[in-house]
């Protein structure tokens, strides 16, 4: 007898499939998920492994929160998309909670964090020359070394890392770039030209690089002093993952212009959004801006649902309470094969000692333990689990890479 037709491919067979079709621009770990749930994901083997990555903090509620699956469901069935030509029934709730979440007036829905990341830009040169009165094309805005905030040809021209923008010159003017948690160099980069200081509260893929005490209230004091806008980049940090609604919440500041995206989304669907006061998004006029996807219903409904979700502070709470046990953790570790950590809520960035083995060796070694995480920079491993994890699942990580470290 003939065997059965195969009609599935297995992981080995996927990967090489991928190599010759797909544009190589990722090196991803060897694993193929074929599904997921809450902090869990399976294999196309049926190997289950604990994620520890959670999309890039994309997936803060974890893998298919009923709530946002239900919300999604529910809106497929009724409207999908409009376009901004016309008006949507789901659009309005999803603006008017978000900005009374983030402590804003208004709100630009886009879709991916880039996105974001250049509508705060667009807005921040136009409120320049509308409001603050800087002469046509002169404005700049001060970002930070080490900076991530998407991959356009914009945001590149001011990122630091030449494997970012390396071959895709020439870049876009109007950028100057100082060093990290540095007041003193943000100030002297200030000047009447500047409509914007735009950083991210901890920088992400530096390897989650929490600034001074201090250094965010500083921006927001000196920023005021100056009258430019205070950009925060909220895109990775925000939206529950450390311990607060908004990573600037732990110095209690409010900026002008909050970037948000990755779990706005909540896994589901790419939403992104700048928040913002009035006289700043006021700025702009029918024509000047747009998105076909931004603002879609499907997207707001989902939006609207993880909104809902961060207005009863639980998983805010659940980041702060577990982000002690990440933190305890990560300490007993410390000499032991970690080096050092930075770590806020459940967000962790840790440097492993380079004898052990690269970020990389260590997330395949990890991965082979059952647990996903993902490398950044040398030796530094970045730990960023969905908000829904639980104390044990928590522990078992722990416990699989005191495993990969002890064995070196
Ligand atoms: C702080 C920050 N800003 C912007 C982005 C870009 O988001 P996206 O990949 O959705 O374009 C990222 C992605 O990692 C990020 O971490």
């Amino acid at each position: 007898m003939t065997a059965p037709a195969r009609t599935t491919r297995d992981s080995a067979e996927l990967i090489a499939a991928e190599e010759p079709v797909l544009a190589h621009n990722y090196h991803p770990l060897p694993v193929v998920v074929a599904r997921a749930e809450g902090a869990w994901v399976e294999d196309v083997e049926g190997r289950r492994y604990l994620d520890m990555l959670a999309g890039y903090s994309a997936l803060n509620f974890g893998h298919r929160h009923p709530d946002l699956v239900d919300a999604a469901h529910r809106q497929l069935d009724r409207l999908t998309l409009t376009s901004r030509a016309f008006h949507n029934d789901r659009l309005a709730l999803f603006a008017e909670r978000l900005a009374a979440l983030t402590g804003q007036d208004m709100v630009l829905p886009m879709n991916t964090g880039a996105e974001a990341v250049e509508s705060g830009i667009k807005v921040a040169r136009k409120w320049a020359y509308d409001v603050k009165g800087v002469p046509a094309d002169r404005a700049t805005i001060v970002v930070a070394a080490e900076n991530f905030h998407g991959r356009t040809t914009t945001i590149v021209s001011f990122s630091t890392d030449e494997v970012a923008r390396g071959g895709f010159g020439p870049f876009t003017p109007g950028f100057r770039v100082v060093p990290y948690n540095d007041l003193a160099a943000l100030e002297a980069a200030v000047d009447e030209t500047t409509a914007a200081v735009l950083i991210e509260p901890i920088q992400g893929e530096a390897g989650v690089v929490i600034p001074d005490d201090g250094y965010l209230a500083g921006v927001r004091e000196l920023t005021r002093r100056a009258g430019c806008l205070f950009i925060a980049d909220e895109i990775q940090s925000g939206l529950g993952r450390t311990g607060r609604t908004l990573a600037v919440e732990h110095e209690d500041v409010v900026p002008d212009v909050v970037l948000l995206g990755k779990a706005l989304g909540g896994g589901i669907v790419p939403v992104s959004a700048v928040v913002a006061r009035r006289e700043v998004l006021g700025v702009l006029h029918p024509g000047e801006h747009g998105s076909t996807f931004g603002g879609n219903p499907l997207a707001a409904a989902v939006g609207t649902a993880v909104v809902g979700l961060l207005e009863g502070g639980e998983f805010q709470r659940r980041a702060a309470e577990l982000g002690v046990v990440l933190r305890d953790g990560l300490s007993e570790l410390t000499g032991k094969g970690v080096a050092g950590f930075r770590a806020r809520g459940l967000w962790a960035g840790v440097d492993v000692d380079p004898a052990i083995g690269t970020g990389r060796e260590i997330s395949e070694r990890l991965m082979r333990e059952g647990v996903l995480v993902k490398d950044t920079h040398g030796s530094t491993i970045r730990l960023a689990p969905p908000l829904t994890v639980t104390e044990e699942e928590l522990r078992t990580a722990l416990g699989s890479l005191e495993k990969v470290l002890a064995r070196g």
